[in-house]
């Protein structure tokens, strides 16, 4: 079986076409070829070829995203991976990881992130869970907030060109300040977020861009669709949230008081959401907005010492962690943590752990504490557990809010 990346347009959708597979439609066109090469570099897609067919694709976004205390990092947006039926549990996917773990380190990202369809999937390959999604399902008569919130601004609805001129600016400030987002160009906004192909409607109505402006500035938006729908007592549509994003406190609680309040509705089922998101307090009967958590981004640290080097850190102490990567053995070793810096060191480690769970706390969505108490890391010096926790404290849980 040979893993190398495509060299055509054609290869390019045969290998995506492994993905689409699952999806159970057609092999993707060459229109959705010539879409998705506007956010897409042709020379990272990797293919398994049986001969001269492709069997299987693993594809990646460049992008930066941004960790703890602000800065963004070159990384490797992991996607379209799949491996025909034909071809499954034979070793197919280990080794397009292989090629493409090897590419990211060559290009010297310091790390990977992915979606991952099954959780068991990529621990193997050193990701770790990083971030939780938070779902609703709320009944719009269990909608109400708890008194005493004021709204800001008004709510104008706006076609896919102005949306591409206003919701850019909402994302990236919030996206600056969150770790687990991406940087997002022009390109990907118009091909991914705001086009609105009707295959992609699953019986919903159009996609609706509702942009809440306060002093004439935009501060909150919510994308979404109407799934309509009459039972013999009346009106029961749902509105589907795609994404909804507030630049301070009260945009944010305005938005969806506007889409908790659209009349006809019935439910607003709402995915993706950060886990520490203000609905789960602004709501006066949570319990009635069915949250559920389930697992958002995987993270990998491609380049250990980069990765991070590129955090910023809450207090002055220092930690040796003695890291085992097996997949990627350069990372392998003790690296020191001290003044903002990692760096090999021979010292004593506090703290033993796989790179995959390094991935887990690095964003911050979750703590050595917690890894520990999962078996999951070992506290080789008393309060090491202490001290790499109060290092890694971040103030904001990490969240991504699009599947890639
Ligand atoms: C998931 C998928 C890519 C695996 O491809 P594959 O070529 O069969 O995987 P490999 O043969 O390289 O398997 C490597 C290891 O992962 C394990 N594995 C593979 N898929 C797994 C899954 N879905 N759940 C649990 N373990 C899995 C294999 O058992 C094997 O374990 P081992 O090393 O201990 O023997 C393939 O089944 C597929 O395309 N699935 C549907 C699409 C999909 O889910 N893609 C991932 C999108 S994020």
């Amino acid at each position: 079986m040979e893993i190398r990346t495509v060299t055509n347009v054609e290869e390019l959708r045969d290998a995506a076409g492994a993905m689409v597979h699952y999806f159970g439609r057609e092999k993707p066109d060459e229109a959705w070829a010539e879409r998705w090469l506007k956010t897409f570099e042709l020379e990272r897609m990797h293919a398994a070829l049986d001969g001269a067919t492709i069997v299987g694709g693993a594809g990646a976004f460049t992008f930066r995203m941004t960790v703890p205390g602000g800065a963004m990092l070159p990384t490797a947006g992991v996607t379209v991976v799949a491996v025909l039926p034909t071809h499954r549990r034979r070793g197919i996917l280990t080794s397009m990881m292989r090629a493409q773990l090897d590419d990211v380190h060559e290009r010297g990202e310091p790390l990977a992130a992915l979606w991952a369809s099954e959780e068991t999937i990529y621990g193997r390959y050193g990701y770790g869970l990083a971030s939780l999604s938070l779902e609703f399902e709320i009944a719009r008569i269990h909608g109400a907030f708890r008194p005493g919130l004021e709204q800001v601004g008004g709510v104008r609805l706006v076609d896919a060109a102005e949306a591409a001129k206003l919701l850019p600016a909402v994302y990236d400030a919030v996206q600056r300040a969150t770790p687990g987002m991406y940087e997002r160009a022009a390109a990907w906004w118009e091909q991914r977020m705001l086009i609105d192909l009707p295959e992609f409607r699953f019986g919903a109505g159009p996609k609706l861009n509702a942009v809440l402006e306060v002093d004439g500035v935009a501060q909150a938006y919510a994308i979404y669709r109407l799934n309509v729908s009459f039972g013999n007592l009346g009106p029961e549509t749902k509105v589907q949230t795609q994404e909804v994003i507030g630049m301070t406190s009260a945009a944010t609680a305005s938005i969806w008081r506007y889409l908790l309040d659209v009349d006809w509705t019935q439910t607003v089922a709402a995915r993706l959401l950060a886990v520490d998101h203000p609905l789960l307090l602004l709501l006066a009967r949570l319990n009635m907005s069915r949250p559920t958590i389930s697992d958002g981004l995987w993270v990998r640290l491609v380049d250990v010492g980069a990765a991070l080097s590129g955090r910023s850190y809450a207090g002055d102490g220092s930690v040796v962690l003695e890291v085992r990567d097996e997949f990627c053995d350069w990372n392998a070793g003790r690296w020191c943590l001290e003044s903002g810096e990692a760096v090999r060191t021979d010292a004593d480690a506090d703290l033993a752990l796989d790179a995959a769970d390094l991935g887990s706390v690095y964003l911050g969505g979750f703590t050595f504490r917690e890894l520990s108490r999962a078996g999951r890391v070992e506290e080789l010096r008393e309060g090491g557990l202490a001290r790499a926790d109060e290092l890694f404290r971040t103030d904001v849980a990490p969240w991504c809010p699009e599947i890639f």
